[in-house]
């Protein structure tokens, strides 16, 4: 009898196996191929994107497929993601780059991506992006003594990052650093009185010994040397006035270039004119290939969200007709996809 059961066991694990080899319907948020086209489609964003923060995959709002004949499907994607603490000059992998908390004051961004998928080979082309910071009242409910972001043209910002590269360039034995944008900037009050300032810099053709006599004849250097990097500098101003700061160079990564923004006039400093209080998505990642496209190039949400709807009622429809064994689980919506780090 236990041979009989162990064989009627090994019969049918392969056909048990075989369900989920073969998914039926329609594509989920959270399945493989959605996962794959997503991590795909955000290193594409961040590939493109030159100031601010790299971004992370947080959700999968939606993916919709078109098949186009064999092997052929476009994809549309639209894309929940979370800023990193990573800037975009920064070599480290989008993997090893940490989500901002949300008591940080996170950053959200979203994307509509279009993708082909050809043989297996995705490549991206549209996509449409935008990002905002949380609103203050919701960090302020869950940590009401919270440094909030401020506006990087913020006159406490420009003057504690001044003062920190000031202070490190009169420390350094190295480079003379120039700032290249300020990325982020946090005011915190009460206790006490603190300016959180980030910023991009990038080294000189002076050591900061020869800059000192000579400012002006320091220039960045050029792209075949280049070596970028980034300050992290806390200024306190009350009760006790004092200055932490904290600036480490990426060393030369060839074909990296940091592009200045439109509205810069003196070259340098484009954010320092800038009255927002994070680099917008929209205006940091673009490509002349696949970029800024128009919404047309898009289905509407209204559309998409309605076919994922009568997809799920088909399914549950279906569902229904077959005798449900006894602690049936119905499967989850297959829209959105899970959150990965955390909901805003
Ligand atoms: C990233 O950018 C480089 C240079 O522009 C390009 O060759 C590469 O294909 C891009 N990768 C993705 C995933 O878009
Ligand atoms: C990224 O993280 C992995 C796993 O933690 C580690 O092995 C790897 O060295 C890291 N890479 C970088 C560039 O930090
Ligand atoms: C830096 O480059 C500028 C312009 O090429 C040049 O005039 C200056 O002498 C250089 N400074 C040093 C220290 O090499
Ligand atoms: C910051 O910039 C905005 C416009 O970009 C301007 O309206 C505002 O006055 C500026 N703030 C300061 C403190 O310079």
């Amino acid at each position: 009898m236990k041979v009989l059961v162990a064989l009627i066991l090994l019969v049918q694990l392969p056909i048990h196996k075989a369900v989920p080899a073969a998914p039926p319907g329609p594509l989920g948020c959270d399945d493989p191929e959605s996962e794959a086209a997503a991590e795909f489609a955000v290193n594409y964003i961040n590939n493109y994107s030159h100031h601010g923060y790299k971004f992370a995959l947080n959700r999968i709002e939606n993916v919709r497929v078109l098949p186009q004949g064999l092997n052929n499907e476009i994809l549309f994607l639209e894309l929940d993601l979370l800023e990193t603490e990573c800037h975009i000059l920064n070599p480290t992998p989008l993997e090893n780059c940490t989500v901002r908390s949300f008591t940080e004051h996170a950053v959200e961004g979203d994307c509509d991506v279009k993708l082909q998928n050809l043989d297996g080979k995705l490549s991206v082309l549209a996509s449409k992006c935008h990002s905002h910071a949380d609103s203050n009242e919701d960090i302020v409910r869950v940590c009401p003594d919270c440094p909030l972001l401020v506006n990087l043209n913020n006159t406490q910002v420009l003057t504690a990052v001044t003062a920190a590269l000031n202070y490190h360039n009169s420390k350094t034995a190295d480079a003379y650093l120039k700032l290249l944008e300020i990325g982020r900037a946090r005011i915190q009050y009460e206790p006490v009185h603190l300016v959180f300032v980030e910023f991009a810099v990038a080294a000189t053709n002076c050591s900061a010994e020869e800059a000192k006599d000579n400012v002006d004849a320091c220039q960045l250097l050029p792209d075949s040397q280049s070596n970028f990097g980034f300050c992290t500098a806390t200024m306190a101003i009350r009760p006790l006035q004092d200055l932490q700061v904290d600036c480490k160079l990426y060393g030369h990564q060839p074909g990296v270039i940091y592009q200045p923004g439109q509205d810069t006039s003196a070259g340098l400093l484009p954010s320092v004119v800038q009255g927002f209080t994070n680099h917008n998505l929209r205006l940091s990642h673009n490509n002349p290939v696949a970029s800024e496209s128009s919404s047309s190039e898009f289905p509407t949400s209204a559309v998409a969200a309605k076919s994922v709807v009568k997809r799920t009622v088909g399914e549950v429809a279906q569902h229904d007709k077959v005798a449900r064994p006894v602690g049936f689980v119905p499967p989850p919506p297959p829209c959105p996809g899970r959150i990965h780090h955390f909901k805003i």
